[in-house]
């Protein structure tokens, strides 16, 4: 990032000997403020930073070759009784020669649009599109410095679930929480949403006063008596990383730079569970480069949220359901963690560059765990994973579009290109090229990679001509990258993983097969997973039981090996004597890595009216993201 000072500054000055000595101290200042420091760039008067290139994104309506925002102050009220949020998004903006700005906007309510020269801005709204909403055009002039939009979001504003008391852990006070990614912003505030657009944010949240309000951003950690509370976010960050959470929160500390926020009867078991997270910090940094936010805490999230985890700067959001009681899935949390680099830090500037953000953190996460637990265990990661991207490519099909790592989604949901070949496919690539070129020169490639591209986005033809330009046209051996971007499937020259503690567990299998006898085993949660994953979908019950007497798979707390076991037990017809505990995770979690393959296995197996049912009765616990595949895979 380079910077210009404003012109004419200089010519005020006359030339004598205390003029010179002042302009050279002023030089210095700006000099020192230049540096690329992201706290600088937002400092209109000393510095303009140069216009980035803006890659085309078909999922924004805004066009920031001509118009683009550099900060967000954002002012809500959170009203629980209304469920909506109400208030203002002011942006400073930059325009070149553009008598409009564009923004995307979806199920809001728009009410006023001022400037630091207009009270009152005849706005547009244009027709809504199904995916990407309403553009909102306003019309600026070369003296618009910065826009206020007046709005509120609407019950249908997708972000957001507005959880009630029943519907938390604690079940004491409702509970707010939005999800950004990919294009849901845009529904709870109105932003140019596109990834390939920085802004840095300062916010103001009024909540009820017994409750606290954490923001990705600088946070509270306690509550105060007005209920009104103030975030930075002085990192410039793409939209979709804007994130809030409202509940009966408490925190508590894990070191210097890392912290967990929870409902009160989850805080101990989330600082026992995430008790590694500061030497995982450490880890990272030592990999590829210091990290760059300042603090890194965990808010532990009711069932319902969607994901297992998502990337929020300095505040990963995540699902209870990793609190296995034992840290043994806290892969999540490296995997978050590590997108403080990638995504966070090195941006896809596009959704068809998904793969940039997920395939580089999948990698770098296994690196962290390998680092914090041993190569065993990360094999164990990087097989189960193998097995997932199998899965995937054979469900989407071995020559579809889908499988490519650059993905083509104009004119769909990207939710719906989202799958594991952007996360393992993307990995893959990555250690395919660890393993040509040994692994301190690829490290010192990525580091440097994260360092030159920092706090800016990535397409991946720029990712292919950093590629080319740092790494392969060093070697004289060929790699074929199409392979690997543009053409679908697993590539021949890809790396399956291997595990030795796997290939236990495949014997300990087989013995069972011929004995029937199901003996006590020392095992980590991965090897119970592979385990059952090894299992036939043709078992007999009474293998099932045994299995299930021994080992009490059905009621496990580790909710990777519940989800794994219910789907087996649907697959099989098992599912007789499971159904009760199915059901009961089905109601209690909205996470939907483990909701589409159970309600899926009940369709395939002739049980799609329980499976309405139940979701019938869940649905009002989930979250827009799962509702909308889950919609659309029982025909809603
Ligand atoms: N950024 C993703 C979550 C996401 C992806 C949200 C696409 C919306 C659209 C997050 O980092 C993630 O990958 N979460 C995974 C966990 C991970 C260990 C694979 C999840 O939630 O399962
Ligand atoms: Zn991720």
């Amino acid at each position: 990032m380079s910077c210009k000072t404003k012109s004419k500054f200089a010519c005020e000055f006359n030339f004598d000997l205390l003029s010179i000595s002042l302009m050279t101290l002023i030089l210095l200042i700006v000099i020192i403020s230049c540096d690329n420091n992201p706290k600088s760039m937002n400092n209109k008067n000393l510095i303009s930073p140069e216009k980035p290139l803006f890659a085309d994104d078909t999922h924004s309506y805004s066009d920031p070759d001509k118009a683009y925002t550099t900060h967000l102050d954002l002012k809500l009220k959170v009203d629980f009784e209304s469920k909506t949020l109400n208030g203002t998004a002011t942006y400073d903006i930059r325009a070149f020669d553009a008598d409009v700005i564009v923004f995307d906007t979806k199920m809001l309510n728009i009410t006023k649009v001022t400037s630091n020269i207009d009270k009152d801005i005849a706005y547009t709204i244009g027709s809504e599109d199904p995916i990407l909403g309403s553009p909102l055009t306003i019309p600026i002039n070369p003296e618009t410095t910065e826009v206020t939009i007046h709005y509120s979001t609407t019950p249908e504003s997708a972000a957001l679930l507005w959880l009630d008391p029943e519907q938390t852990t604690d079940k004491r006070l409702p509970f707010l929480f939005t999800q950004g990614q990919a294009i849901l912003t845009r529904t709870w505030i109105p932003c140019q949403d596109s990834p390939g657009i920085r802004i840095t944010y300062d916010a103001t949240l009024e909540i009820p006063d017994n409750m606290l309000a954490v923001m990705s951003a600088s946070n509270p950690t306690e509550r105060n008596e007005t209920g009104i509370y103030t975030y930075k976010m002085e990192q410039p960050i793409p939209p979709y990383l804007i994130a809030m959470a409202v509940g009966d929160l408490e925190f508590g500390k894990i070191g210097d730079r890392t912290g967990v926020y929870a409902e009160p009867s989850m805080l101990d078991k989330s600082l026992f569970e995430f008790g590694d997270m500061e030497k995982m910090l450490i880890a990272a940094e030592k990999l590829y480069g210091p990290y760059l936010w300042e603090k890194y805490d965990v808010i532990v999230l009711p069932a319902s949220f969607p994901f297992g985890g998502m990337e929020n700067p300095r505040l990963t959001f995540a699902t209870p359901t990793i609190i296995a009681g034992d840290k043994s899935l806290t892969a999540l949390i490296a995997h978050e963690l590590a997108h403080s680099w990638s995504g966070n830090l090195v941006t896809n500037a596009t959704w068809d560059d998904f793969w940039l953000n997920e395939g580089f953190t999948v990698y770098f996460e296994r690196r962290i765990m390998e680092a914090l637990y041993g190569s065993d265990y990360s094999n164990m990661l990087a097989l189960l994973g193998y097995q997932d991207l199998e899965h995937t490519v054979e469900d989407i099909g071995h020559k579809h579009g889908d499988t490519h790592l650059r993905l083509r989604l104009e004119g769909r949901d990207p939710d719906d290109g989202m799958t594991d070949i952007a996360y393992e496919k993307g990995a893959l690539f990555l250690i395919m090229l660890e393993n040509h070129f040994g692994r301190e020169r690829f490290d010192q490639f990525v580091k440097d990679y994260f360092d030159k591209n920092k706090f800016q986005s990535m397409t991946t033809d720029a990712f292919i001509d950093y590629l080319n330009t740092n790494l392969l046209n060093e070697s004289d051996e060929k790699i074929d990258i199409r392979a690997w971007i543009d053409a679908p499937g697993i590539p021949d020259d890809s790396f399956r993983p291997k595990s030795n503690k796997f290939t236990h567990v495949e014997t300990a299998v087989a013995k069972f097969l011929n004995t029937q006898i199901a003996p006590e085993y020392d095992w980590s949660t991965h090897e119970w997973l592979h385990f059952i994953r090894q299992l036939s979908d043709e078992l007999p019950e009474s293998s099932m039981s045994i299995l299930d007497k021994a080992y009490n798979f059905s009621v496990s707390g580790n909710s990777e090996i519940a989800a794994a076991w219910y789907e087996k037990s649907i697959n099989t017809g098992y599912d007789s004597v499971n159904i009760k505990n199915i059901q009961e995770f089905l109601l209690r979690v909205g996470r939907r890595k483990f909701l589409t393959p159970l309600y899926k296995a009940l369709i395939e197996n002739d049980q799609k009216n329980i499976a309405l049912a139940i979701y019938k009765k869940a649905r009002p616990n989930y979250h827009a993201v799962s509702r909308q595949t889950l919609d659309t895979l029982l025909d809603l």
